[in-house]
């Protein structure tokens, strides 16, 4: 194993740590978590308790850690005993809220299994589960302790699963670091290929990027937010879409809307705006969709990150230079228009 980064997430500890497929299951787990897919995953002893969810965002219910809460009780865990989950975000957002319940809060360790996980959803505390069809209405902040990450295991993610990821990497570069930017934009070819070596790079840095925004805003209060970067336009074309967008895609399409906004504001330079577009392009991603824009914008509308009647936007002012801003409807229609 080898650390990442230790971190210190609003009084938590947490770390993040490199391990060998065979290492992940940390070897005082009381309880495993994992789904019908990321379950064979992991290799475990024979015996051990665990609960097995529904996989995709329909299992995100309370049913769900209902089910890991009551083992716990029946298999006599305490507070320092661990619980462990292994799977996508839904898994690890699930896992980690039951374990902020449990006695008020047990020991949790998280085993990312995909990309999206790995760079984003697993690190940084929020955990929780979707009420109908709000998505993660109902939640706490709670770090696990551990993030145990081994990019090998990349290798079998489906395509859809491993370009979600994507999205948010290319986000995370925009955010915070320009020589993951110049790794994405040069190495294309082995970013597609998931060549071992450049992917554990790019979770090592995307990792110390998250980790730093959220070390100093846990609750997102400032600059945490800076990591939703493209996820207001991209969260409403997917609801608008019924989902057909998948969200790293929307994400990426977000992303060229928010560009859009920043150089119409004049905070961005339209050249490198086209840049950035066009290194979506590259890696395949969408920027135009048929969606109804007046569609789009109500969904918007519905977000609960609103200001006297304005809607809340990330907009990328430059390389790493990102600004929060509140804008006018009117102003959105005309950029979703573009
Ligand atoms: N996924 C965004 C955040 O953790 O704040």
């Amino acid at each position: 194993m080898e650390i990442i980064k230790s971190f210190t997430f609003g009084g938590f500890p947490s770390r993040a740590v490199l391990y060998d497929k065979q290492d992940l299951l940390p070897e005082d787990t009381a309880l495993f978590v994992a789904d019908s897919h990321t379950k064979s995953l992991i290799s475990r002893p024979e015996g051990l308790a665990e609960v097995i969810l529904t996989p995709g965002e329909e299992g995100k219910q309370w049913d769900a850690v209902d089910k890991i809460l009551k083992l716990a009780m029946k298999e006599g865990l305490a507070r320092d005993s661990v619980i462990c989950g292994a799977g996508g975000g839904v898994v690890t957002d699930m896992t980690a809220f039951a374990g902020s319940l449990y006695m008020r809060g047990c020991r949790v360790i998280l085993i990312p299994t995909s990309l999206l996980a790995m760079v984003d959803a697993a690190l940084g505390g929020k955990t929780g589960i979707d009420a109908g069809v709000y998505k993660n209405m109902i939640g706490s902040f709670y770090p696990a302790e551990e993030v145990r990450i081994c990019p090998e295991i990349l290798g079998d993610l489906p395509e859809k699963e491993y370009r979600n990821g994507l999205g948010e990497v290319l986000k995370t570069a925009i955010i915070g670091d320009a020589a993951l930017l110049n790794l994405i934009k040069e190495r294309r070819e082995s970013v597609l290929a998931r060549d071992p070596e450049v992917l554990a790079q790019i979770i090592r840095r995307c990792i110390l990027v998250k980790g730093a925004l959220v070390e100093e805003d846990l609750r997102e209060k400032g600059r945490r937010a800076f990591l939703n970067l493209g996820h207001t336009f991209g969260h409403a074309l997917e609801a608008v879409s019924e989902f057909r967008w998948s969200h790293g895609a929307g994400v990426v399409w977000g992303m060229g809307k928010a560009l859009e906004a920043s150089v119409r504001l004049g905070l961005a330079k339209p050249a490198w705006a086209d840049e950035m577009k066009q290194l979506f392009l590259d890696y395949g991603y969408e920027l135009e969709a048929p969606e109804d824009p007046v569609g789009i914008l109500e969904a918007m509308k519905m977000d609960k990150k609103k200001q006297r009647g304005k809607l809340r936007y990330i907009l990328p002012a430059g390389p790493q230079d990102i600004r929060i801003e509140f804008l006018d409807p009117d102003f959105v229609l005309e950029v979703l228009k573009a």
